[in-house]
């Protein structure tokens, strides 16, 4: 190594020579800077030459109790040392049985089915639909219904619901015709229109679908609560109520997808459960090993587990990931269900939330900031600035001031690790306002 090149540049040079990096127009990186990180602890991560950087995105939203937290190092360097992996086809393992176990208590849904990343939940619960149906006799249940500006995931499956023109327009030739449904939204209220008037002016279009096309309809998926990747849009719980009774109506499925919103970041540890419904399939991942390792889960009901319980294989779920259940993500996922239980994760961050509803006065206040917004864990605002550069320039000044922070378009948004403490909610408000400023000015 060139001893003059501080380390930083040296893993960026090399990163961006072999590594291909996601979400991302590689070419970019001719003048966006690329951050080596080399430790994590808590908050914050270090690069290579001595910065360091606040993760107020929780790291693309996965990280609950901080970098290298030392009860989630433990237990899955104690679970190292046991069994890394195995098959879980005809083999099964403690870790993934007592996580089956947890799980279920908590979602009140008895099977447990596993995947990796977010995606493949997605693609798990939208197979297990469909095939549920088919099982039964109803063949002709194909289709799926998913909410205007949501987002499931980019493999083609959970893509084909997905509706985020940037992920989606250039790959619509390969997706299969879903239909997209007006999004509870509160912004896109009418004026003097409540939150509960938008979602039940949207529920209200659901049911017109429903009425017809309920017999090729199998499944309705959307994000309970909060539209993450579509820009952060939150909604009131009724349209989650309304749903359930128009999916229950109709015989269609509904699927929860709470790889974004399950533990605790809405303030309840399912958003769901501000609705009192429970879904026919739950997608959990990302919060599910607190940020460690790929890991997801769909759970459902004896009833669909019954549907597929058969002497005939052809009628059994036949999917499979290598990694499905791994015993290090498994045990990674039960140290985090420990913390929630022993810390009483969700009473204190219902005091951090309100702290930093307090700080928050500044953003929402500032000229630039519209729809200031919050839900749980979770902060939004739109940012007026005509320069469709704007996420990309504020990333930029945002990491000048030791903030990691990534807009959707034109929408600031925190989600940080539940560990964030007040001075470093300080930080964050106080960087962002000046991030907003410099830019208002030009600078
Ligand atoms: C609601 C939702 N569903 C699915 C996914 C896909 O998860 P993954 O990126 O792990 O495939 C995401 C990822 O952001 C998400 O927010």
């Amino acid at each position: 190594m060139n001893p003059d090149r501080s380390r930083n540049t040296d893993w960026l040079s090399r990163s961006l020579d072999v590594v291909w990096h996601p979400c991302t127009q590689m070419k970019h990186h001719e003048q966006l800077p690329l951050v080596p990180i080399a430790r994590g602890e808590g908050m914050w991560l270090h690069d290579f030459d001595g910065n360091r950087y606040l993760d107020a995105i929780s790291s693309w939203w996965v990280n609950l109790f901080g970098h290298a937290n030392p009860r989630i190092n433990g237990a899955v360097a104690d679970q190292l040392g046991k069994l890394e992996h195995v098959i879980l086809a005809g083999f099964t393992h403690e870790p993934v049985v007592r996580l089956s176990e947890r799980l279920r208590e908590l979602t009140g849904l008895s099977h447990c089915f596993y995947g990796s990343d977010g995606a493949s939940a997605t693609e798990i619960a939208l197979k297990m639909s469909y095939h549920y149906w088919r099982n039964r006799g109803q063949g002709t249940k194909t289709g799926f219904v998913s909410l205007r500006n949501g987002y499931h995931g980019e493999t083609l499956g959970a893509l084909s619901v997905t509706d985020v023109p940037l992920f989606r327009d250039t790959y619509a030739a390969l997706l299969s015709r879903t239909h997209q449904l007006p999004s509870p939204d509160w912004r896109l209220g009418e004026p003097g229109e409540t939150p509960e008037q938008v979602a039940v002016r949207a529920a209200a279009a659901l049911e017109d679908y429903l009425q017809g096309h309920h017999a090729t309809t199998a499944a309705l998926i959307l994000e309970p609560l909060v539209q993450g990747a579509g820009g952060m849009a939150m909604y009131h719980p009724r349209y989650l109520r309304e749903a359930r009774s128009l999916c229950d109506r109709f015989s269609v499925h509904l699927i929860a997808d709470e790889i974004a919103v399950g533990f605790g970041r809405t303030g309840t540890f399912l958003a769901c459960e501000q609705a009192g419904i429970r879904p026919d399939f739950l997608c959990l991942s990302k919060g599910l090993t607190g940020g460690y390792l790929a890991l997801s889960a769909v759970l459902t009901t004896d009833d669909v587990y019954a549907a597929f319980y058969d002497d005939d294989t052809a009628r059994g779920f036949l999917h499979s990931h290598s990694y499905t259940g791994n015993a290090l993500a498994c045990s990674a996922a039960l140290a985090v269900l420990d913390i929630f239980e022993q810390d009483g994760v969700l009473a204190a961050n219902r005091g951090k939330a309100a702290e930093m509803n307090r700080r928050c006065a500044v953003l929402r206040e500032h000229r630039a900031v519209r729809h200031f917004r919050n839900t749980g864990m979770i902060w939004a605002f739109e940012v007026d600035d005509p320069d469709p550069l704007f996420a990309r320039r504020f990333y930029e000044r945002a990491l000048g001031r030791e903030l990691l922070l990534r807009p959707l378009g034109h929408t600031v948004y925190f989600m940080p690790p539940y560990v964030i403490e007040p001075e470093q909610m300080d930080h964050l408000v106080q960087g962002t306002l000046a991030v907003l400023d410099d830019m208002q000015r030009g600078r």
